[in-house]
């Protein structure tokens, strides 16, 4: 059976993106889940002169591990200030002084959700232009707006939304 993670972009205990992450994870059949929270993983803050002096932190290795043994990432990040919450982006950075391309080419499910009507557009922006040249392998996007508004335990409430994801859902799945 296929390995897929599920990764929130924030360290916050009750991260809408994690949420949203494992909500989209659960809805791909014959697939097993494993649910990447950054908070269980001890890294410090990303510098040169750090990795210098202690080398790569053992917890950037398990989290490189996981990516490596999965077939599939279902990632939704966090906006901050129109980019990457700051524990995401530590994460990748650590993750790219083990491997360069460290989304290692595996089929991405990339989102982002905000409470916010924009959906987290300018984060998705980036990262749609970055992981590319990351190794990594985006087959589908999504952007949901209005999280609280828009996002229930059983699913999208707005119809539109809910067939775009879908539609996004089964590409993804597809190239699994
Ligand atoms: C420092 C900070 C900056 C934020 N910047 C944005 C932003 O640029 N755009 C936006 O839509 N929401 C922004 N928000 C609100 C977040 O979208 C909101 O906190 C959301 O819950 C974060 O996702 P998470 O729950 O997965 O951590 C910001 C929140 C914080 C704490």
């Amino acid at each position: 059976m296929k390995n897929i993670i599920a990764l929130g972009g924030s360290n916050s205990k009750k991260s809408i993106n994690k949420t949203f992450a494992s909500y989209v994870a659960n809805q791909i059949v014959d697939v097993q889940v494993t649910i990447v929270d950054l908070n269980d993983f001890d890294l410090p803050l990303y510098g040169i002169d750090t990795e210098t002096n202690n080398g790569i932190p053992e917890d950037v290795k398990r989290l490189n591990s996981l990516l490596e043994l999965s077939d599939g990432l279902v990632i939704s990040l966090a906006e901050h200030n129109g980019s990457y919450s700051t524990a995401f982006k530590n994460a990748f950075d650590w993750l790219s002084r083990i491997d360069k391309k460290l989304w290692k080419n595996k089929p991405m499910l990339l989102m982002a959700t905000t409470p916010g009507a924009r959906g987290g557009i300018g984060v998705l922006s980036s990262a749609k232009m970055a992981f590319p040249h990351l190794g990594g392998n985006i087959i589908a996007d999504f952007s949901l707006p209005s999280f609280y508004d828009n996002f229930s335990e059983n699913g999208i409430k707005d119809e539109e939304l809910n067939t775009v994801l879908k539609e996004k859902i089964k590409i993804f799945q597809e190239a699994l």
